[in-house]
C-alpha cells in the first residue's frame, strides 16, 4: 500500500473520512478539480472550497481521492500532461462548450446501453484506454481493472507497458466465476496495445503472445515516435519501484526490453520506439502478419483516418495520447468530427481524451465515436479502492450515459446522432 500523501491545511471542524484507516480530508470542491486536472490536488490548498467525499459519487471525486492517496511522483506521471498542457485541459473542457439537444415524450422506459464492435456485444460503448505502470495504483495492477472490465463485460486494452504480464492478465479475467469465454480461444473483454520497437522481431512476438494468450484486437498506438515533454516529470523524475518491473519484459522471452534499472516505461519506449514508422512499411506489415483486428491509436485529421483506411484497419483510434505527446493539438472532442465525416462509416471510431462524465460519453458518440474509453480514471479508480473501485467507476460512468440517454430522450447508442447536440456557439448567436 503507499502512504497518503497529505499535505494539505483544512479548516478546522472539517470531516475526516478513511482511506486504509488513516483519517484524510478532501479540502478541494471536487468541481473545481476539474479544470486542475493536473495540479497534484496539495498544491492550491489556501483557495479550496472544503468539501468532503466520504463516498465518491462521480469520477472526479474518485480522482480527488487518488490524488491523496498516490505519492506525488506517482500523481505528476498519472495526471500530467506534455509542456503548459494546455491539450490536456482543453480535452476535458471542451465537452462543457457543446449543449444537448433533449428530445421528450418518447418512451424512455427502457434503454438499451450495448454496443458491438469487431463482431462482438458488449454492455455498454465504454472501454479502458490503455495506460501504462497499474501496480503503482494498486498491487492487482492491470489484472484488476482487467477483471473488473470483463465482469460488466466492457474492454480493457492493455498497454505494451504493464506490471503484469499480458499472459497474467489474461488469466485473471479468464478465472472471473462464471466467465462466459473461459474455455474460448478469444477473450473479447481483452485488446492489446502494441508500441512498435525498432526491432521488429520483439513487436512480433509480443503480437504473437497476445494472439496466443486469446486478446481479441490489436491497437497501435501511431501517436509516440518520440515522447513528449512532460515537465512535472523532467522536474522529478519518475522511477519504477524497485518491486514493479515492466512485466512484458521480464524473464526469457526474448522481447527483453531495457528498461534503464526500473526506471518508468517513459524511458524504456524513448530508447526503443521507432521513429521511423510509417503508413506504408508499417502499417502493412502489422496487417500482413496478424487476423486480429487492427486499430491506429492517436489519429487527429481527416488525412490519416483516410490513409488509415486505406491501409487496412478495422477501426480508428482517436486520440491525443492524454494530452500528454504535443501540446496544442485539438481536444480529441474538436477533431472527432472532421474525421468522423471523412470516415463516413465505414470503419467504427474509438474514441478517448478527457472523458469523466456519462454526457461526455454521449457527445462524443453523438459527434461520431462507436466506442469511448476512458485512461485516467481507470488508474485513479484502482488507487481509490482496486479492482472494485474500476467496477464502481465503470458502474458510474454506465448509469450517468444511461440517465443521459433518458433525459435526451433516446434508448439505443446507435441513435444518438449529430441531432442530439449542438456547439455552444449556435446558441450565442441568438
Ligand atoms: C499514465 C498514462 C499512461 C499511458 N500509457 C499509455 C500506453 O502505454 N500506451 C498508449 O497507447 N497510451 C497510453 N496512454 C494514453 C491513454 O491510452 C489515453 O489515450 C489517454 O489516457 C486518454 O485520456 P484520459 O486519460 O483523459 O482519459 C497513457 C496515458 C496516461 C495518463
Amino acid at each position: 500500500m503507499f502512504p497518503i500523501v497529505i499535505e494539505i491545511n483544512f479548516p478546522s471542524g472539517t470531516p475526516a473520512f478513511t482511506i486504509n484507516g488513516q483519517s484524510a480530508v478532501v479540502v478541494q470542491d471536487a468541481a473545481a478539480t476539474a479544470k486542475e486536472t493536473a495540479k497534484p490536488a496539495t498544491s492550491d490548498a489556501k483557495d479550496a472550497t472544503p468539501a468532503t467525499i466520504s463516498a465518491p459519487v462521480c469520477l472526479r471525486d474518485i480522482e480527488q481521492i487518488a490524488s491523496m492517496k498516490l505519492k506525488k511522483s506517482s500523481w505528476d506521471y498519472f495526471s500530467s500532461g506534455a509542456m503548459d498542457q494546455e491539450t490536456l485541459q482543453l480535452n476535458s473542457e471542451v465537452f462543457s462548450r457543446i449543449r444537448i439537444r433533449p428530445r421528450v415524450l418518447r418512451d424512455v422506459s427502457q434503454v438499451d446501453l450495448s454496443a458491438s464492435l469487431f463482431g462482438y456485444k458488449f454492455a455498454s460503448p465504454i472501454g479502458i484506454s490503455p495506460t501504462a505502470m497499474m501496480k503503482l495504483c494498486d498491487e492487482s495492477g492491470e489484472a484488476g481493472v482487467g477483471r473488473a472490465a470483463a465482469s460488466f463485460n466492457q474492454v480493457q486494452t492493455l498497454s505494451t507497458f504493464t506490471t503484469v504480464s499480458l499472459e497474467d492478465v489474461a488469466s485473471a479475467v479468464r478465472s472471473l466465476p462464471d466467465y462466459p469465454h473461459a474455455k474460448a480461444q478469444r477473450i473479447p473483454n481483452l485488446w492489446f496495445q502494441l508500441y512498435v520497437v525498432e526491432d521488429r522481431k520483439k513487436a512480433e512476438e509480443l503480437v504473437r503472445r497476445a494472439e496466443k494468450a486469446g486478446y481479441s484486437a490489436l491497437v497501435v498506438t501511431v501517436d509516440t515516435p518520440r515522447l513528449g515533454r512532460r515537465l512535472h516529470n523532467i522536474r522529478d523524475p519518475f522511477r519504477l519501484p524497485s518491486d514493479v518491473k515492466h512485466a512484458n519484459f521480464e524473464g526469457n522471452n526474448s522481447a527483453t526490453l531495457d528498461n534503464e534499472i526500473g526506471q518508468g516505461g517513459a524511458v524504456a519506449l524513448r530508447n526503443n520506439n521507432d521513429a521511423s514508422l510509417n503508413w506504408d512499411r508499417d502499417i502493412g506489415w502489422l496487417r500482413s502478419i496478424t487476423k486480429l483486428p487492427l486499430v491506429v491509436k492517436g489519429i487527429l485529421t481527416a488525412e490519416d483516418a483516410e490513409l488509415a483506411i486505406k491501409a487496412g484497419v478495422d477501426a480508428i483510434g482517436v486520440s491525443n495520447h492524454g494530452g500528454r505527446q504535443l501540446d496544442s493539438v485539438p481536444a480529441t472532442l474538436e477533431a472527432l468530427p472532421e474525421i468522423a465525416r471523412a470516415v463516413a462509416g465505414r470503419v467504427p471510431i474509438i474514441f478517448d481524451g478527457g472523458v469523466r462524465r456519462g454526457t461526455d460519453v454521449f457527445k462524443a458518440l453523438a459527434l461520431g465515436a462507436n466506442f469511448v474509453c476512458v485512461g485516467r480514471p481507470s488508474l485513479f479508480a484502482l488507487t481509490w479502492d482496486g479492482e472494485e473501485g474500476v467496477r464502481k467507476m465503470l458502474d458510474m460512468l454506465n448509469e450517468e450515459l444511461r440517465l443521459a440517454m433518458v433525459l435526451a430522450g433516446t434508448t439505443k447508442i446507435s441513435a444518438i446522432t449529430m441531432q442530439f447536440v449542438r456547439h455552444e456557439s449556435e446558441y450565442g448567436k441568438l
